[in-house]
């Protein structure tokens, strides 16, 4: 039997950055180490990959078949996800992405003034998963990821609906030892048909590996072409 053709996976990770003069900015916590290990386990799994990602100190992937698109704004992001998406089969967006950035950026270091309080005025980033399927087209698997303090459930459907995702990747921040800049997490997937599956707590490169296994066969079912 011939092994089935890869997939090409468009996958985002870490924080965006938006500045708000030379030397500061606003952002996220994000280690990337997630989106990483996704990108790895795919590649090991024989896929290809192009893996956008925000600014992160951990190494670039080892994994042949995995091409690193660095960048640092939502707005750079989203511009290298709209560049890639089409030739994706699936995209999956583990990336922090900052919500607001700063209504006007200043060329020059702004000085402390003598005033107490600092009033920033923000605005909405683009919503990069939430423009997947419209205006950018996407019509493969498309996975988005739901970091939460409280009700995980209820805002990872939420999400799953709004976002027109196949599934939500949901994990619940505030649990000790998990998430963030742990190498563990502990991660439950809510599917498009209403079903749910935990996966137990444990390293972040074996959940990328069932992730990516799960998701594969979400994409190829969703690619077979009905008996006739
Ligand atoms: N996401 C994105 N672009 C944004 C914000 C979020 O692509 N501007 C993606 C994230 O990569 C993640 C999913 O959307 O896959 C959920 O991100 P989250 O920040 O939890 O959702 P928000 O839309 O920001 O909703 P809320 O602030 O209500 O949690």
């Amino acid at each position: 039997m011939t092994p089935p053709e890869p997939l090409h996976f468009l996958i985002t990770a870490g924080p965006t950055r938006e500045p708000i003069d030379p030397v500061r900015f606003i952002s996220n916590r994000s280690s990337g180490k997630m989106g990483y290990a996704i990108a790895e386990a795919a590649a090991r799994a024989g896929h290809t990959v192009d893996l956008v990602s925000g600014p992160v100190t951990i190494a670039a992937p080892s994994q042949p078949g995995i091409r690193l698109v660095a960048v640092e704004s939502t707005r750079q992001m989203y511009e290298a996800v709209a560049e890639r998406l089409g030739a994706a089969d699936v995209a999956i967006m583990a990336a922090a992405v900052a919500d607001y950035r700063p209504v006007s950026v200043s060329p020059q270091k702004i000085k402390k003034s003598k005033q107490q309080d600092w009033v920033l005025h923000l605005e909405k980033t683009e919503d990069i998963l939430g423009s997947a399927r419209e205006p950018l087209g996407f019509g493969g698997l498309l996975v988005g990821f739901a970091a939460e303090t409280e009700n995980v459930e209820a805002h990872a459907r939420d999400k799953l609906v709004r976002k027109r995702c196949d599934v939500i990747v949901a994990n619940d921040v505030s649990q000790p030892g998990i998430g963030f800049d742990s190498d563990t997490n502990e991660i439950c997937l809510y599917h498009a048909d209403g079903s749910a599956e935990a996966l137990p707590r444990g390293a972040k490169s074996a959940l990328a590996r069932d992730l990516v296994r799960i998701i594969e066969g979400l994409a190829r079912d969703r690619m077979r072409v009905p008996a006739s």
